[in-house]
């Protein structure tokens, strides 16, 4: 990787299609009451987007590793079919498994443009300039914005578009807001424009375990992250060190649940919302689900979203799906 020369990147701002809550609000409806639990983008500030990066490295951490593997395998085939003069990438982070697209990509002499959204300003704008530096000819459009807040101003190139949502993303999201989601995006495309869904799949407990509890503790320090984020932004004073990352497999809702638990009786002062939460000894926080998807589950998930299935791809041993779908 060539990041010798770095370009500089702007970020555009993605703007919302429709009102959503603020931190605080979040805070309120998510905090106060029971169960007490958060959305998951607030974790991605740049120290949580670094320390995801870091997990993707953690060897127990297998969705990274199957999912680029696979990738790297079907790129061409996917480049090839599907001539995207736009790939928009959901949720992008440092796009380290993207490049296998643009790779695809130069050695077709195919030349889209590119569109990440993310939530973390900071990782858009690092991983655009390093794009930007590797492949001299990409135009890369990096758009910050939440995407749970509508998808309407998503960029839509004349042509084909690409979108792209890797890493087992869709999976954060409970069942009927997945599909929702999927639905919405569903009607933000038109004929000819395909989606590349990354999702993992249902597997032995044991190794879906070890996947969010690595041993050199990377996802506990990056699930704690969150209540750093609170601390900056809401001037809270959690004690980070009182709280524990706890994170399980649940077989009757087929996803890894992770918690942050309070290891003692605490109160924690909210300065900015005027409010003080009440925790007793094990009280916990649901900071994030990460559903586990059969084949059928899946392939129904974006039938009910309004896509057929152009391609299901696997990796050996059936540990993550890359699905190719079109809109109906
Ligand atoms: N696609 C990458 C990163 C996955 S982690 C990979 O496969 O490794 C999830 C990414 O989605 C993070 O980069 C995070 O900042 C981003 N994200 C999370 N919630 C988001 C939201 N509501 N809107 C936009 N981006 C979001
Ligand atoms: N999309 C990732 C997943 O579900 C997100 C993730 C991985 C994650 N490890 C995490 C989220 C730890 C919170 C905490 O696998």
């Amino acid at each position: 990787m060539n990041t010798a020369t770095s370009v500089p990147v702007a970020c555009q701002q993605i703007l919302p299609t429709r009102s959503i809550n603020s931190l605080s609000e979040d805070v309120e409806s998510g905090l106060l009451l029971e169960p007490r639990t958060m959305p998951p983008k607030y974790f991605y500030d740049e120290r949580g987007s670094l320390l995801f990066d870091q997990i993707c490295d953690a060897p127990e951490y297998y969705p990274t590793r199957t999912e680029a593997a696979l990738l790297r395998e079907i790129a061409s085939e996917v480049i090839a079919a599907e001539k995207p003069e736009c790939i928009v990438e959901l949720g992008s982070g440092t796009s380290r498994k993207t490049r296998y697209l643009l790779d695809a990509c130069t050695e077709q002499a195919w030349y889209p443009v590119y569109s990440p959204v993310d939530v973390c300003d900071e990782i858009l704008v690092s991983s655009s300039e390093s794009l930007q530096a590797d492949y001299e000819w990409l135009d890369v459009r990096p758009l910050v914005g939440d995407y749970t807040a509508g998808l309407g101003n998503l960029p839509r190139h004349k042509g084909r578009n690409l979108v792209v949502f890797l890493g087992g993303t869709i999976g954060n999201f409970a069942e009927s807001d997945a599909r929702d989601f999927l639905a919405e995006l569903r009607a933000t495309m038109s004929p000819g424009d395909s989606l590349l869904i990354g999702a993992d799949r249902v597997k032995q407990p044991d190794v879906l375990h070890a996947a969010y509890n690595d041993d050199a503790g990377i996802t506990a320090a990056f699930n704690l992250n969150l209540l750093h984020v609170l601390n900056r932004e809401l001037g809270a004073d959690f004690d980070v060190e009182s709280f524990e990352h706890y994170a399980h497999f649940n077989p009757l809702e087929s996803r890894i649940e992770m918690h942050l638990i309070s290891m003692c009786g605490q109160q924690v002062r909210l300065n900015a919302l005027d409010q003080v939460i009440e925790f007793q000894e094990g009280d916990h926080i649901l900071t994030e689900i990460s559903r586990k998807f059969t084949r059928a589950q899946l392939e129904r998930l974006l039938r009910e979203a309004g896509f057929t299935i152009a391609n299901h791809y696997e990796s050996a041993g059936t540990k993550f799906s890359l699905v190719l779908a079109h809109p109906v």
